[in-house]
This record gives structure tokens, sequence and C-alpha cells, in this order.
């Protein structure tokens, strides 16, 4: 069992890094193997629409993006976290995102050498936003859940916070909680 997990906040130690770290914790305490991606610390452009991939299933983008994509492969679940910012999700998450174009072919199906792994992959997701009211992230959720629920993965869910200082969130135990019970639900089959 793999459970990797996506950090798409480029302040390292932040809000969604700790709520990352505590998610992995839950799933590691539920038995999995865990992996931890800093999109910061990865080159990735941008997808390009060069459509390459829909053909062939593989990226003409020769980036940090192939060997995360090995590993989305190879995950049973996978744990994104994110921050709000200007009302959507990172350039860094959005990059990564737009990058699994490669799982497709170009009706929007996966790839048949793909289907195999990424058929009831399970998917989770958590968002910080500085505003007290969580649903400033509801965007980045309307870009995940649907991704997720198109292609015929398992949705796992989202954990919503808010905080704005950098590592202010470890005073919000409900959050801290909820992150670390979606890890052991993305460890559970
Ligand atoms: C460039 C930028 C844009 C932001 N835009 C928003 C926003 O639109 N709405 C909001 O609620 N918070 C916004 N924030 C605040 C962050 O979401 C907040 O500080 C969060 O705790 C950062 O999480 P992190 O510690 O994981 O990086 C923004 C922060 C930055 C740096």
């Amino acid at each position: 069992m793999k459970v990797l997990g996506i950090m798409g906040s480029p302040r390292v130690g932040g809000n969604s890094d700790i709520l990352l770290s505590q998610a992995l914790s839950g799933a590691k305490e539920a038995g999995a193997d865990v992996e931890k991606v800093i999109l910061d610390r990865k080159k990735i452009s941008g997808c390009k629409d060069c459509k390459k991939c829909n053909k062939m299933g593989i990226c003409a983008i020769k980036d940090d993006m192939l060997e995360i994509q090995k590993k989305i492969l190879e995950a049973d679940a996978i744990i994104h976290s994110v921050p709000v910012y200007f009302f959507s999700m990172t350039a860094q998450m959005k990059a990564y995102l737009d990058r699994w174009c490669v799982f497709f072919d170009e009706k929007w199906l996966w790839q048949k050498i793909y289907y195999p792994k990424m058929r009831g992959k399970r998917i989770g997701l958590i968002t910080v936003c500085g505003n007290t009211d969580v649903h400033m992230a509801d965007p980045i959720v309307n870009c995940f859940k649907p991704t997720v629920e198109m292609s015929k993965m398992h949705w796992l869910g989202t954990v919503m916070t808010s905080a704005n200082e950098k590592g202010e969130i470890v005073d919000n135990k409900a959050a801290i909680e909820q992150a670390f019970e979606l890890g052991k639900k993305a460890a559970t089959p």
C-alpha cells in the first residue's frame, strides 16, 4: 500500500505542509508506505496542449513531472495539499494537475496502458486559505473533484482549513485530526 503526498505550497514547513505530514502520518499508522513530493522543488512546466501524449501516453516535455507521473502510477492513494492563492490553487499545483493530461486519450478516457493502475485510485485534497471562510477554497475542490469523478477514481474528500501565518495551523487541533483521518482513510482499501 503506497500513499503519495503532493505538497503544492512553496512555503515548506507552512500550513499545507504541516497538514500533509499529518495525513501521511495517519496513512503510515494504517500501514502504508508514504512519500511526499514538494512541487516547488521540482521543475514542472505547464502543459503545451501538443496532444502527443493523447496518442502515445508519453509526455513530450522532459522535466521532473516524468518521475512524478511514475509515482502517481505506483501509488494506491494520493493526497494533495495546497493553499488558496488569488481564489485558486498555486501555480505549482496547477502545472502539476494539467500534466495529468498524459494519462488520458483524445476522448478524455484513460490511456489503455494506464487504465489498470489509475482505475479506482483514491484521491484526497487538503486546502488552506487565509480567509476565515474555508469555502474560499471551493474553486480548488471544483478542479480536483470533477477530475476524479469523471475518470472513475475514488474521491476521498477534503479537509478545508483556514490559517494565515506560517505554521499557524498547528493550533487548529480539529484540522490536524481531520488531516490525520484523511490519511488513514487513504490507506484503507
Ligand atoms: C500570492 C498569495 C495569494 C493569496 N491569495 C489568497 C486568497 O485569494 N484567499 C485567501 O483566503 N488567502 C489567500 N492567501 C493566503 C494563503 O492562502 C495563506 O497564507 C495560507 O495559510 C498559506 O498556506 P501555506 O502556509 O501552506 O503556504 C494568499 C497568499 C499568497 C502568498
